[in-house]
């Protein structure tokens, strides 16, 4: 059985561990620093799977040694947006976090493909792949599925259409500046902007870039759950079952877009190996200059960050 820790048993990480054992695609671990709350919920969700029907293990600890031999790990530790803060704001803090549980689940697990999740998540990725000096194909970080499927839902709300015709496809860093692109994105092959007035498309579009805050504003008390973990999961079942999905997500460019030595979201193809490909869409003037300005919101925090952390 493939084996995924999760560090982080927050509500991202253990919806994130309920997702993965519906899938039965890997043993599971879940680490954090609060006493007893990892094993408790670790405990609770084992004793569902009679119910669910998935043999997987289910361990929780405080412990990293309980990741060793983990084919993922996911980081979802740090501490989340409250209202008013941006995603920023959880800088430094974060870095912290996240370069601890990089390095003390890479020297369990040397060869582990890491998938990121704590904000700001381009970022973070940045700080995990140069924390653990990984090769790009085995780091990256996930917003794309999620920000693509929060565009799905509002399409799917808007025309009464499965969500299993809609898709779409959201590119840039994982910030208000992020790009939904409406020109790839299709409703069972009919352009979104075939079929949507201007003014709804544009209310989706904006809705989507702000639909991290929209649902922090409401909860009050913390940030989204369910969407994240269920996009890591997906993620995590493409690369163990080797699928060579292309999802969008956060990876390390290497000229693409002609950006380079940063994280961002872009269509990659995820297989065993993790990222195998980074796809290049062919865009037009208006969505490349929207695309240079969600760089640039990625270039700064990155260097923000580089100068606060020593790595
Ligand atoms: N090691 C392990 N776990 C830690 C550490 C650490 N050093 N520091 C904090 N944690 C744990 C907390 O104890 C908490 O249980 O990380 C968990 C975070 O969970 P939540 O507070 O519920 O936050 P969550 O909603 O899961 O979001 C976590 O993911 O989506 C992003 O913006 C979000 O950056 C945030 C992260």
């Amino acid at each position: 059985m493939n084996k995924i820790s999760i560090i982080g048993a927050g509500m991202t990480g253990s919806t994130t561990a309920h997702w993965l054992a519906e899938r039965e695609i890997a043993d599971l671990v879940l680490v954090d620093i609060v006493e007893g709350m990892p094993q408790g919920k670790a405990l609770d969700l084992l004793e569902a799977l009679p119910i669910v029907g998935s043999d997987v293990s289910v361990v929780g600890s405080n412990d990293y040694a309980a990741t060793k031999g983990s084919d993922i790990i996911v980081i979802t530790a740090g501490i989340p947006r409250k209202p008013g803060m941006s995603r920023e704001d959880l800088l430094t803090t974060n870095a912290q976090i996240v370069r601890a549980g990089v390095e003390n689940t890479l020297k369990h697990s040397p060869d582990a493909i890491y998938i990121i999740l704590t904000n700001p998540l381009d970022t973070m990725a940045y700080l995990a792949m140069q924390v653990g000096k990984l090769p790009r194909e085995r780091i990256m970080g996930q917003a794309g599925v999620l920000d693509s499927a929060r565009m799905r839902a509002f399409v799917a709300l808007e025309t009464g259409v499965s969500v299993e015709n809609i898709h779409c496809y959201v590119m840039g860093g994982h910030g208000d500046e992020m790009v939904p692109l409406t020109r790839h994105s299709n409703v069972a092959g009919i352009p979104l902007r075939d079929l949507l007035p201007a003014d709804k498309l544009e209310a989706i579009v904006n809705r989507t870039r702000k639909g991290g805050g929209e649902i922090v504003n409401l909860l009050k008390t913390g940030s989204a759950y369910y969407a994240p973990a269920a996009a890591v999961a997906q993620m995590a079942e493409a690369i163990l079952k080797d699928k060579h999905l292309i999802v969008p997500a956060s990876a390390y460019m290497q000229g693409e877009y002609g950006l380079k030595d940063m994280f961002f979201g872009a269509p990659v193809q995820l297989g065993r190996g993790g990222v195998e490909k980074i796809v290049e869409y062919k865009l037009d003037a208006d969505e490349k200059a929207a695309l240079a300005a969600s760089a640039a919101a990625v270039k700064e925090s990155i260097g923000v960050m580089m100068g606060l952390v020593k790595i």
